[in-house]
Parts: structure tokens; sequence; C-alpha cells
């Protein structure tokens, strides 16, 4: 069993990595972002809860992100274990994960966090918001997602940090270069 948690600024790869890592791994991927956007997309209660937030950088509260996981997390089909993409973002988050991998008596063991510079994932993100249509990549709000990262969730680091299973990854390289240095932890 591999439970992991990819995390890192917005524009840091994440998305990118996990695609990698569920394939190789035979893991179950739970992005809340994509998550998120997919209830925008089919017009649900919470989608129209979220559009808003969602569009100016803001987070989604933690209730609506616990009723999310839980109808997710409790009906997936058995893998080799859990990636989660995009939470745990704040203390609470990381706190509610604990709670919900108890319940099925689990828990997680590496936070693999990638690291990369805000310049950089400034101009990733500028050049996905020519071709992602995504409402949040653009720049007056990729300056506020920034924001909220240092804000409220980069403190999740020293959470993890302190349970020994905090994961830094140099996040400046090609795709492959990166994904390596991930399977180094992964592997071992
Ligand atoms: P979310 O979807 O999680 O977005 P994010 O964290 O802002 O990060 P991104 O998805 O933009 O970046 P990424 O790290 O996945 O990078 P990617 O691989 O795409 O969240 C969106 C919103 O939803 C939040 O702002 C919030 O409102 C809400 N939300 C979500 N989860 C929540 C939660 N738990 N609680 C509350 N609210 C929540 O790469 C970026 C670009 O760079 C791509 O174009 C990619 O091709 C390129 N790239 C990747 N790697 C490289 C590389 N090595 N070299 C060059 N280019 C690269
Ligand atoms: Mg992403």
């Amino acid at each position: 069993m591999l439970n992991i948690a990819i995390f890192g600024p917005p524009g840091a790869g994440k998305g990118t990595q996990s695609a990698k890592i569920i394939e190789k791994y035979n893991l179950t991927y739970i992005a809340t972002g994509n998550l998120l956007r997919e209830e925008i997309a089919s017009g649900s209660n919470l989608g129209k809860k979220v559009e808003d937030i969602i569009k100016h950088g803001g987070l989604v509260s933690e209730i609506l992100i616990l009723e999310m996981l839980e109808e997710h997390i409790f009906s997936e089909k058995p893998t080799n274990g859990f990636l989660f993409d995009g939470f745990p973002r704040t203390r609470v988050q990381a706190y509610m994960l604990d709670g919900l991998l108890l319940k099925i008596n689990k828990k997680l063991k590496y936070l693999i966090s990638l690291e990369v510079p805000q310049q950089l994932c400034i101009d990733r993100l500028i050049k996905r918001g020519l071709t992602s249509g995504r409402s949040d990549d653009n720049e007056e709000t990729i300056k506020k997602r920034l924001i909220e990262y240092e804000e409220k969730t980069e403190p999740v680091m020293k959470f993890y940090k302190e349970k020994g299973i905090y994961k830094p990854i140099n996040g400046v390289g090609t795709v492959d270069e990166i994904f390596k240095r991930i399977e180094k932890v992964l592997d071992n």
C-alpha cells in the first residue's frame, strides 16, 4: 500500500508528475482541483458554490472539500493506494486527511513537495493559460493563488516535517528529470 500526497505551489507541476506516478505505481488519483472543475462543468450545486471562489483564486471551504472527498475515497475501486493532489491545502485539511485515512485503516507515507521558484510557476501558468481554458490561469488570479499558497498552504509543510514524512523534490528541470527524483523516494 502506498498512500502519498503531492504538494507545491500553483504551477509546480503536481498534475504533470501525478500522471506519471499513478501510472507507474497504480494509484487512485484524487485531485481536489480537478474534482471541483468537474463539478463546475456539470453545473451541480457544489459547482455553483465554488465557481467564483476558484475564478478569483481563493480556497474552497473545508466542509465542502470534506464532503466531496468522502464521496470519492469510499467509492473508488481498490488499487495500490491513493495519490492526493492539491490536498491537503491547509493545516485543518491535514488533520482531515489523517481522519479520512484512519477510517479505512491507512496512513500517509510521504508528502512529495515540488520546490519551484515563484517566477517559474508564474511563467508556466501564464503559458498554460493560453490554451487551458481555466478561469484561474490569468496573471491577476495567479498572484492571488500564490498569496493563498504562502499564507494558508505552506504551513502544511511543518505538519509533515514533524511527522518525518516530508520529502522535498527539486521541481526545476525536465518532466522526466523531476520524475526520476520522485521515483528515488518512492522506490526506496
Ligand atoms: P488546483 O487545480 O489544485 O490548482 P493549483 O494548485 O493552483 O495548481 P495547478 O493545477 O495550476 O498546477 P500544478 O502544480 O498541478 O502544475 P501542472 O502540472 O498543471 O486548484 C485550483 C483551485 O481549486 C484552487 O485555487 C482552489 O480555489 C480550489 N481548490 C483545489 N483544491 C482545494 C482544496 N483542497 N481546498 C480548497 N480549495 C481547493 O503544471 C503547470 C504548467 O506547467 C502546465 O502547463 C505544465 O505542462 C507545465 N509544466 C509542468 N512541469 C513542467 C516542467 N518540468 N517544465 C516545464 N513546464 C512544465
Ligand atoms: Mg494541478
